[in-house]
């Protein structure tokens, strides 16, 4: 008669598990965040990121094209410019490669998938920091903020429907809000980075977008045993207006990811970043781990915390595996 309780019952078989599954995993939940780079003619590979590269326009048009028909509910799209300076002016350039390709993507697909930019100087700046410098070599925040607001109605006026600020300055949302409404677009939202960490994680990135950063970005982003900081963060960009906010990076701040899917009003995203995709790939070329079967439970996982949304290089290949 023993034992009394037998939760395996509803492990039994594949159908069994399928009805009690309790976090669903889709395409539309998935977002995919692209490179492309000026002058490229040819992909360029990311050595730390195997299967992602810095696309060219053409090359970015097709991968957005195959990711949308693959199903992803968005696409994130960084630029990679040819040359840098201290204010990052090819981020308000109508002509800079990231509001170019925007005005590409945007042609090619209009409203049949969620556009967005990510919304920083960092890859634009020949010192690599998220925003302008002052004179003693500190980000500049409120210096920083009139930059935002150029470069947030140069990327609404190219196309973007969802603007990603990620350079974690005080009052960014509420002054690209402002920005965008004074120039008619208040259509265009705004998934703030909210919770945002200094994560050794983003190592991977600075190769894919060739950042130029020396040093580290600490007095900007969050220090990663904040977790309270991280709700003022989120209920200070609702408040600005926010219309999605986001916890960056995902895996080592799930407990972050659950605590803002229970207190924020307004959907929530994750940020499966390029640290998460590289040690799994490593893993899986060493045959250490199953691939796909790893790449799902990673996915689900994000999901299981709470989140609405996750931006993920795997997005479009996860899409194909979902369908
Ligand atoms: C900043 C930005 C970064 C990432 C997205 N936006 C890098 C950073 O803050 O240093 C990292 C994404 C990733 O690691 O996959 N523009």
């Amino acid at each position: 008669m023993f034992p009394e309780h037998r939760p395996r019952r509803l492990r039994t078989t594949p159908a069994m598990r399928r009805l009690v599954s309790e976090t669903t995993l889709r395409p539309r939940q998935l977002i995919l965040p692209l490179f492309v780079a000026e002058g490229a003619s040819q992909p360029r590979p990311i050595s730390s990121m195997p299967g992602v590269v810095q696309h060219t326009r053409d090359t970015l048009r097709k991968a957005a094209v195959e990711a949308v028909e693959a199903g992803v509910g968005g696409l994130m799209l960084f630029g990679v410019p040819e040359t840098r300076d201290a204010e990052g002016s090819a981020a308000t350039d109508p002509d800079g490669i990231l509001n170019v390709a925007l005005r590409d993507l945007r042609a090619e697909l209009g409203d049949s998938t969620v556009l967005m930019a990510d919304t920083c100087l960092d890859e634009f700046t020949d010192h690599g920091h998220c925003g302008v410098l002052d004179a003693s070599g500190v980000v500049d925040n409120d210096a920083t903020l009139e930059r935002y607001a150029d470069m947030a109605v140069a990327q609404a006026e190219a196309g973007a429907h969802l603007l990603g600020p990620s350079g974690m300055m005080d009052g960014q949302v509420g002054v690209i809000r402002r920005a965008l409404d004074d120039a008619g677009y208040t259509d265009t939202g705004i998934l703030a980075y909210s919770a945002k960490y200094a994560s050794a994680f983003y190592g991977p990135f600075r190769e894919a977008v060739d950042s130029q950063l020396q040093g580290d970005r600490n007095t900007y982003q969050q220090d990663p045993g904040n977790a309270r900081e991280a709700l003022r963060e989120i209920e200070l960009d609702v408040a600005e207006g926010a219309d999605a906010v986001m916890v960056k990076p995902a895996l080592a701040y799930l407990d972050v990811v659950r605590a803002a899917a229970e207190a924020s009003p307004v959907p929530v995203a994750a940020y499966n970043i390029s640290g998460e995709y590289a040690m799994v790939e490593g893993a899986a070329a060493n045959g250490w781990i199953e691939r796909e079967r790893t790449i799902l439970e990673v996915l689900t996982s994000i999901r299981r915390a709470g989140a609405d949304l996750i931006l993920t290089y795997w997005a479009a290949e996860a899409a194909a595996w979902l369908d």
